[in-house]
């Protein structure tokens, strides 16, 4: 008999392809304040919060502002990437996981979505999956960011499932670190080398079974 019994999953980059979205809002504020921002300083803004992001972005940038500036520039870059996502639709679901979830579902795992994004609402709007999960905890719930576990503590809490029994599917080495802090097991999705701390890696949830996941963890 399994220990799994409850699953939480982040939602850019795991559920939805949004991480392309942020990584384009950023990239276009890094361009109007004159430097250039790449694929590998993204890495680092996987996961964290929308003000964090911004700090990672300016010092990578080698520049500094005052809050209220830090303030502007956070919101400027939101309204870009809300526009994005504002067009996104169902398609835009990332392979597998739609599957996974109604499979755990069948199998009486309890679900719960976990993610630092203010955005959460609106996306789930737009993807249609909002049923799909017993609870949301999103960053208007939770203002206490990955990789702190808080976001993945409230989301256990809220399924009724204690943080050992809980898996977390996570694309984020932020989000890798959070769920380890939650005293969580942890499916990472993406890069084993960024992932590294993760239990068990994959590159997407495409043909991911439950009963992989309970093989991988047991030989672990
Ligand atoms: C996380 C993303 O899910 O949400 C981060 O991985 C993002 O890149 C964070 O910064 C906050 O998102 P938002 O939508 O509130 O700006
Ligand atoms: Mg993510």
């Amino acid at each position: 008999m399994s220990s799994i019994k409850g699953c939480i999953f982040d939602l850019d980059g795991v559920v939805v392809d949004t991480a392309k979205y942020h990584y384009q809002a950023w990239k276009r504020l890094a361009n109007e304040l004159g430097f250039e921002f790449d694929e590998s300083h993204n890495e680092r803004l996987k996961g964290v919060s929308r003000m964090r992001s911004l700090e990672i972005l300016l010092e990578v940038g080698g520049l500094s502002f005052p809050q209220e500036k830090m303030e502007q520039l956070a919101a400027r870059k939101n309204e870009w990437y809300v526009e994005y996502i504002s067009r996104m639709t169902p398609n835009e679901i990332l392979p597998g996981s739609k599957e996974l979830l109604e499979e755990l579902r069948a199998k009486g795992i309890k679900l719960a979505l976990g993610s630092a994004s203010k955005n959460t609402p609106l996306i789930m709007d737009r993807i249609g999956l909002k049923d799909h999960f017993d609870a949301i905890i999103d960053g208007n719930i939770i203002s206490i960011a990955k990789p702190a576990p808080d976001i993945f503590l409230a989301a256990s809490k809220a399924i009724g499932v204690e943080p050992p029994c809980c898996i977390v599917f996570e694309d984020a080495e932020a989000g890798v670190e959070a769920a380890i802090n939650a005293g969580m097991r942890v499916v990472g999705i993406g890069n084993p080398q960024v992932l590294k701390r993760a239990n068990l890696v994959v590159p997407n949830l495409k043909n991911f079974t439950f009963q992989y996941l309970v093989n991988s963890l047991s030989e672990k």
